[in-house]
């Protein structure tokens, strides 16, 4: 079976939809964030405290790249992981690589009161969020096969579009 590559804003619904998908087509789950944390034994706010953000952009690409060829199922992707240079095109290699999009309003509802997001931390999270997305859609855009927008539908209508893209 096609892996499934889950790409997009923090609260997108990458995670949640990307579990269900995967639960609805006998995939395998995973998530680079979760993968990081459980090979760095950090979470990611303190990987980002300790080491600063460049490295932990380091930590992404170096798991992406070990993931090609390899059945994966559906990859949930950190928000931040299709920007950098150069992975757009490693996450290709995995498999089909799908852009879950999500309005401004309907993010800033779902991060406000987050703190486990260091970008997000701090100021007006709405201005975070805006600029941050003036800066990354293009990316997004561009790293993708295949672009689902989100917004008013449920985790099990998102995983079934997801599902209908692919075979
Ligand atoms: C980030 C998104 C987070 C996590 C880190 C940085 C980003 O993942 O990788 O906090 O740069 O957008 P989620 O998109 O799963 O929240």
């Amino acid at each position: 079976m096609n892996n499934i590559i889950l790409i997009g804003f923090m609260g997108s619904g990458k995670t949640s939809c990307g579990r269900e998908a995967a639960k609805l087509s006998g995939r395998d789950f995973c998530d680079t964030d979760e993968l990081i944390e459980r090979q760095q034994k950090m979470s990611i706010s303190d990987i980002f405290e300790k080491f600063g953000e460049p490295y932990f952009r380091e930590l992404e690409t170096g798991l992406i790249k070990s993931l090609i060829g390899k059945d994966v199922g559906v990859l949930s992707v950190g928000g931040g992981l299709a920007v950098t240079e150069g992975n757009g095109d490693l996450l290709k290699q995995i498999g089909t690589v799908i852009y879950l999009r999500a309005g401004i309003d309907c993010l800033v509802e779902r991060l406000r009161g987050d703190d486990t997001r260091p970008l997000l931390s701090g100021g007006s999270i709405e201005d975070k969020i805006i600029n941050l997305m003036n800066l990354r859609e293009r990316a997004y855009i561009e790293a993708s096969d295949i672009i689902i927008d989100t917004d008013g539908f449920s985790v099990e209508e998102v995983a079934a579009m997801i599902l209908s893209e692919v075979v």
